[in-house]
């Protein structure tokens, strides 16, 4: 059920919407997320975003609430006016050349929020604008363990309203187990959009910096990246950062929003399965033979191929083990064998140091990233299926032009797109 209200709001005051909810502007201005909406337009809130909308003039509005959805106007403890404070001044920095703007802090800080406030402001002032969303867990642009590169070339509310112009693959969902891929990647975007021209690259990150290593993993992000502007939103993080690279960039502290719609782990989970299958489910099945194509991140597939006879010579596994065994490779030391089962082998039946066993089906919805010529990722796919022995995948992905190579991540996705579980060794 959903009812709709008229609300008059005083010049300056602030409205907080906690959706799900619609907002027809009948006079008046307001703004939303950095951005002006007038007489005519209308915003729509999802369930699980709030936001503090301002009003510019006196205003009319129109609220439709969902259920669960509240409004009430703020008396104080509004980060409104900080907000538009820190997009003046990054405005200002910004005027003078092309600059990039980092964003760091904690979760449910209101990082993603900014990102989209201050690339709504500055674009509304004239510059060319864009996001390189950094953060792979809660990645709302494209899907997770990917960062995309978008244009901000209309007013939005939510960085998922944004169109990926590029994006790299980094494979897993916490930057702790794909430290140097992260980085990487996001020097790369905000390079690329340097060369594209942007005059503003708005750089959000995840929100892991409660340890030592975090806040080197976001040390080293600005190394690479090299920001003008740093924007935090923790007073802690705004005093290290301070400390430490106060010489470099320009650092600025928001408050957080004194209120928000929390979204529990649950409500994340739906998220992250929300983005893989608004990607995905566009996918047609695609078959692709391992020998055509070059791949990484495969450990079993790319070692020195084995016969049955040589790993009974190499291991001294049951027989009953050996049946269970669909293909073997060698690199080094390690034997690895890809079974039809869970195997049981005990130290001693090795005469090699190690023995990497990979159960033919957890092959089944590895993520991975699809290569075009120079290794250049364009497109993102879920493996279906793998036959082994005729070497041959069969992938979903939306990506139909030609297929030169893989990169396996560390994500399976079920067939419903939820996650299982972590992985951390290679599926492949
Ligand atoms: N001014 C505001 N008033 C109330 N809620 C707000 C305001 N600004 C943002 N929010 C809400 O606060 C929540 C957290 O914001 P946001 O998603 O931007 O934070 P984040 O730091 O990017 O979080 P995550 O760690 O999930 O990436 C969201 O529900 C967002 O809609
Ligand atoms: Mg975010």
């Amino acid at each position: 059920m959903s009812s709709a209200i008229d609300v008059v709001l005083g010049e300056g005051r602030v409205l907080r919407v906690i959706g799900p909810a619609r907002i027809d502007v009948i006079s008046g201005t307001i703004l939303a997320v950095g951005s002006k909406f007038t007489s005519g337009a209308s915003i729509v809130v999802h369930k699980y975003r709030s936001y503090g909308i301002k009003a510019l003039s006196e205003v009319k509005l129109r609220v439709t609430l969902g259920e669960g959805s509240k409004i009430e106007e703020v008396k104080e403890g509004e980060v409104v006016d900080d907000w538009l404070k820190a997009s003046e001044q990054v405005l200002h920095i910004c005027r003078r050349s092309p600059c990039k703007v980092l964003i760091a802090g904690p979760p449910d800080s209101g990082k993603s929020t900014f990102a989209a406030f201050v690339a709504n402001y500055l674009r509304e002032a004239g510059m060319k604008v864009c996001v390189v969303e950094g953060d792979i867990g809660q990645e709302d642009v494209l899907v997770p363990t990917t960062i995309a590169l978008a244009e901000v070339s209309k007013p939005i509310l939510w960085l998922r309203e944004l169109e990926a112009l590029k994006f790299r693959f980094v494979g897993c969902t916490s930057p702790q187990y794909c430290y140097s891929e992260s980085i990487q990647a996001i020097k790369e975007l905000v390079d690329e959009a340097v060369k594209m021209g942007f005059n503003v690259i708005v750089v959000n990150t995840d929100g892991w910096v409660n340890t030592t290593l975090a806040l080197e993993h976001k040390l080293s992000i600005v190394r690479w990246v090299r920001p003008d502007v740093i924007v935090t939103t923790s007073s802690e993080l705004y005093s290290y950062f301070l400390r430490c690279l106060g010489k470099f960039a320009k650092i600025i502290n928001i408050p957080k929003p004194t209120v928000v719609r929390e979204r529990s782990k649950e409500e994340r989970r739906e998220l992250r399965v929300a983005a893989y299958r608004r990607y995905l489910s566009k996918g047609k099945p695609r078959k692709v033979k391992l020998d055509s194509i070059g791949i990484i991140g495969a450990c079993s597939l790319c070692g020195e191929p084995l016969t049955k006879d040589d790993v009974k010579n190499l291991l001294k596994v049951p027989e009953n083990v050996l049946e269970k065994v669909v293909y073997s490779s060698r690199f080094g030391d390690t034997v690895f064998l890809v079974v039809k089962e869970p195997v049981e082998l005990s130290a001693s039946s090795s005469g090699l140091e190690k023995v990497f066993t990979i159960v033919a089906r957890d092959m089944v919805g590895s993520i991975v990233a699809i290569l075009g010529s120079d290794m250049r990722e364009v497109g993102i796919g879920v493996i279906l299926s793998v036959d082994i022995e005729s070497r041959e995948l069969t992938i979903l992905t939306p990506w139909d032009g030609e297929i030169r190579g893989l990169i396996v991540g560390k994500v399976r996705l079920t067939e419903e797109f939820e996650e299982m579980g972590k992985v951390i060794r290679c599926t492949l």
